[in-house]
């Protein structure tokens, strides 16, 4: 891991915590959904800790004075259904006004490699600081051709957010983009003969859906 220098592991309590109880098998559709939320909006301060500001003046009930709002490019979340909706609601928190694109991948069980069903974006997508959000990265294939699709539309600032990723995964995107900065709870262990992260969580959008 240690190679990789794009990737940020969030170690915050309250994220390892949430964590915990997310990777846990007994935990039910309500929980695991409000908990990916609450994850979507812990890790997306951290994400967007270095935006820019800008002094403006102002006047409180008791004196005028100078202070700081977001400035800078206007910001993007593009999560890639199905289960990186899970994450919109969290980050829209922090950021409301950040217009949302969608793209629809679903990886193929067999090949394991991405097939897109969907895509969505803001018009301005070039103009945009974007953050992609899926709460897997696995084999790295889904985030690999999300980032290319937005590429290919003119993006020129990319950020990823999983909440969990497997070793193969951050090497993928460190390779195919390194100009995209990760940020994780977790990079875990390795992934399976079936593509699955261990321990992982298991199938993230079913989990999130109550789909299988
Ligand atoms: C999951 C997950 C990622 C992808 C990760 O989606 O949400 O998008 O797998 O795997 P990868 O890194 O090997 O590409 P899935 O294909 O299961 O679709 P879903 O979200 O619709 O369930
Ligand atoms: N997708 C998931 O939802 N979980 C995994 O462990 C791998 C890919």
């Amino acid at each position: 891991m240690k190679q990789y220098n794009n990737v940020t592991i969030m170690n915050h309590p309250m994220i390892q915590h949430k964590l915990t109880i997310l990777r846990d098998k007994n935990t039910g559709v309500k929980e695991f959904r409000e908990l990916v939320e609450e994850l979507a909006m812990l890790m997306g301060y951290e994400v967007t800790r270095n935006l820019t500001v800008e002094e403006v003046e102002i006047e409180t009930p008791v004196s005028k004075t100078k202070s700081k709002v977001i400035a800078g490019k206007k910001l993007g979340i593009v999560p890639i259904l199905r289960a990186g909706l899970g994450m919109v609601d969290g980050m829209l928190k922090l950021i409301p006004a950040a217009k949302v694109g969608h793209i629809g991948l679903y990886r193929d069980p067999e090949t394991l490699q991405p097939v897109e069903y969907y895509c969505k974006l803001p018009s301005d997508v070039a103009e945009r600081d974007l953050i992609v959000l899926d709460p897997m990265l696995a084999t790295g294939g889904s985030a690999v051709a999300a980032i290319q699709f937005l590429k290919d539309r003119g993006a020129k600032s990319i950020k990823l957010v999983n909440i969990i990723a497997a070793p193969e995964g951050v090497k993928a995107v460190a390779e195919a983009h390194p100009d995209v900065e990760i940020y994780v709870a977790a990079v875990d262990e390795k992934l399976n003969d079936h593509g699955y992260i261990v321990p992982g969580l298991g199938d993230a959008g079913d989990r999130l859906f109550g789909t299988k």
